[in-house]
């Protein structure tokens, strides 16, 4: 009676741990402090605060966009410490000129696909143009979906004005983990009049300045500094005590973020070459490979070289093969049966 007791209570011990494991590391953020667990395992999920640690030892920060499950499981197998599903899924993916077509729904796709490869890196999913201008409701309504049901851990926010970082308060105050995006903000291509480094003159850098310290007084956990001169990603960064990511903004920030299909060299494609910026580094030529993997599966379906023996696993025993042959002769079909005797 007593064993049986101790056994019951230990399955149900168990069950209980089996939850509270689920959430110790489905979560990112709050398990260490509401829990007090050690640092051990889930040291291995990026949460806020190790961002914020990483930043504070001066360790550079990595991030690197994500769209699907096999981009999120390579990049997070490399230990990138942040994913960003991000609009520009909308250019990369969909094949549009611009970020603004991309949809709410069609980014919850992406975010949960990403949510699905990448078990480590912090998962910060991007607000589409159009799905939060409108009011409040709308912008909490929106960002929380992209928690919930995409399964983020924050949002990006582009733009620093007065609307935005008003935004900012309102998610952060809702208990949303948010990145501010400024300088070059792609959503807003049609007032820029073109994606086009931005700050390049005082009165502009300044601004930015000031935008940085009013989205970092509203929330912000991180910024993200986009086509700037470096010299003004450094007055950024250095004015701020939260990290800055930067991309086309050189290296004086506290990390640096590259969309995946520029940093693997994707874009091989002549209307993708148009688009690839000139600041990103190509650390590979994957779109060469996949080209050229193409190109010979054609070739060799062409001249029967695929699949040959060595991809053709499937054998009918030879009985079956005797008795199939009888069965098709029976049934007409003298065609079939003279080329199953042709071959072995
Ligand atoms: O959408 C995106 O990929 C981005 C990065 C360029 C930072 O916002």
């Amino acid at each position: 009676m007593y064993a049986l007791y101790t056994k019951h209570l230990s399955s149900k011990v168990q069950r209980v741990r089996g939850v509270y494991n689920l959430y110790r590391y489905s979560t990112t953020s709050v398990s260490d402090s509401l829990y007090g667990c050690k640092i051990g395992e889930h040291e291995k999920t990026t949460t806020l605060k190790s961002v914020q640690e990483k930043y504070e030892r001066g360790v550079a920060l990595t991030a690197v966009t994500a769209y699907d499950y096999p981009s999120a499981m390579h990049v997070d197998l490399a230990k990138i410490d942040i994913v960003l599903v991000g609009d520009s899924a909308a250019m990369v993916v969909h094949g549009h000129d611009t970020t603004l077509p991309i949809s709410v729904d069609e980014m919850l796709i992406h975010c949960r696909s990403v949510s699905r490869g990448a078990k480590s890196a912090l998962l910060v999913g991007d607000i589409p143009f159009g799905s939060y201008e409108n009011d409040d409701a709308q912008l909490l309504k929106n960002a929380i979906r992209i928690l919930k049901e995409g399964g983020m851990h924050a949002v990006k926010i582009e733009g620093g004005s007065r609307s935005r970082v008003s935004a900012v308060q309102k998610m952060t105050g809702a208990g949303i983990a948010v990145m501010g995006h400024i300088g070059l903000t792609p959503q807003s291509v049609s007032l820029l009049g073109g994606f086009r480094p931005q700050a390049r003159s005082a009165k502009a850098a300044v601004k930015l300045v000031e935008q940085a310290i009013e989205l970092e007084g509203a929330g912000c956990f991180s910024i993200v500094l986009e086509c700037l001169p470096d010299c003004v990603a450094a007055a950024i960064t250095s004015s701020i005590n939260i990290p800055t990511i930067g991309i086309g903004a050189g290296s004086n920030t506290s990390g640096q973020i590259l969309v995946y299909h520029d940093l693997l060299g994707f874009m091989q494609h002549p209307h993708h070459a148009k688009v690839t910026p000139k600041f990103c580094k190509q650390y590979a030529q994957v779109g060469k490979v996949i080209q050229k993997a193409m190109t010979e599966f054609k070739n060799e379906v062409r001249n029967g070289e695929f699949p040959g023996t060595e991809f053709t696993p499937y054998k009918l025993r030879s009985r079956d093969r005797k008795i199939f042959i009888e069965m098709l002769g029976k049934a007409g079909f003298l065609d079939a049966v003279h080329r199953m005797k042709a071959y072995k």
